[in-house]
């Protein structure tokens, strides 16, 4: 079932959202070489309990840490580590989530560590459009099957696959509602998009192929073919006019490449 959500819950987790996105705003003064992922883990727990929020994703299935930190290969759910250091062209995704005030937000950044290569600059930009053509299609009217059809389309116009095990979700009382929402999938199909609808979309490309494998960790999912993969992810909240993006940090001149 889809739980629609009235305006003032909406508010509620515009805040937990934003508390998600000024902590990327925060730790992306952290991403460089030598780094490591445990650090960036440590200091978004403070971030957000300084901020009268919780993790949401510790203890979700067992999951042991705040943040994921996917580096390069890694697709999502990469565990921080005290003996993993970020290194000179590596891409890293930042995944997490706060619950504030009973209610959830989740969001997704990719970033390059130092210098990358023009082509994977090329995939980390194009990967983050495709998360807007999503966003660009999740309004009042449409069906959930547009959202997907506009990332698969926009990704695979690119030479790129489209992850096809994890998906985006509801987000709301619980880190995940109904509906799933593949980042595939035929326009004009699914359930129609209402005002009310709160949604994380969150697109996972890779470079070459779309097989997954998970590590013996349980949790860190790579690409089988050892490509790069890249991850965006926002909340939003379908309106009567534009999509909200609920995922934005405060000071506009922090949405820059991530926005
Ligand atoms: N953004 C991811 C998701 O929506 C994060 C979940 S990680 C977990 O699935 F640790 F909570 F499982
Ligand atoms: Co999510």
């Amino acid at each position: 079932m889809i739980i629609l959500k009235s305006n003032k819950e909406i508010e509620i987790m515009r805040k937990a959202n934003k508390i998600v996105a000024n902590t990327f705003v925060y730790l992306r003064d952290y991403i460089k070489p030598g780094v490591s992922t445990y650090k960036l883990d440590q200091l978004a727990e403070e971030i957000i309990r300084r901020n009268n929020a919780v993790p949401n994703f510790k203890g979700y299935n067992g999951y042991p840490s705040t943040l994921c930190v996917s580096i390069n290969e890694e697709i999502v759910h990469g565990i921080p580590s005290k003996k993993r250091f970020l290194e000179e062209g590596d891409i890293v995704s930042l995944d997490l989530g706060c619950k504030y005030r009973g209610y959830n937000g989740d969001a997704a950044v990719t970033i390059p560590v130092g210098n990358v290569t023009g082509k994977v600059r090329k995939f980390i930009e194009d990967t983050k459009q495709c998360l807007i053509e999503g966003i660009n299609n999740a309004i009042f009217g449409n069906r959930l099957g547009d959202i997907s059809h506009a990332i698969q389309v926009y990704a695979e116009q690119r030479g790129y696959s489209v992850i096809r095990e994890y998906v985006g979700h509801g987000i709301g009382r619980d880190l995940h509602e109904a509906p799933e929402i593949p980042n595939f999938g035929k326009d004009g199909m699914g359930p129609r998009l209402r005002k009310g609808m709160t949604i994380a979309i969150e697109p996972m490309l890779s470079m070459g192929d779309f097989k997954v494998k998970v590590l013996d960790d349980m949790w860190t999912a790579v690409t089988a073919d050892r490509s790069l993969a890249c991850h965006f992810e926002h909340s939003i909240a379908i309106t009567e006019g534009k999509p909200y993006i609920l995922s934005f940090p405060d000071n506009p001149e922090n949405w820059y490449n991530y926005f």
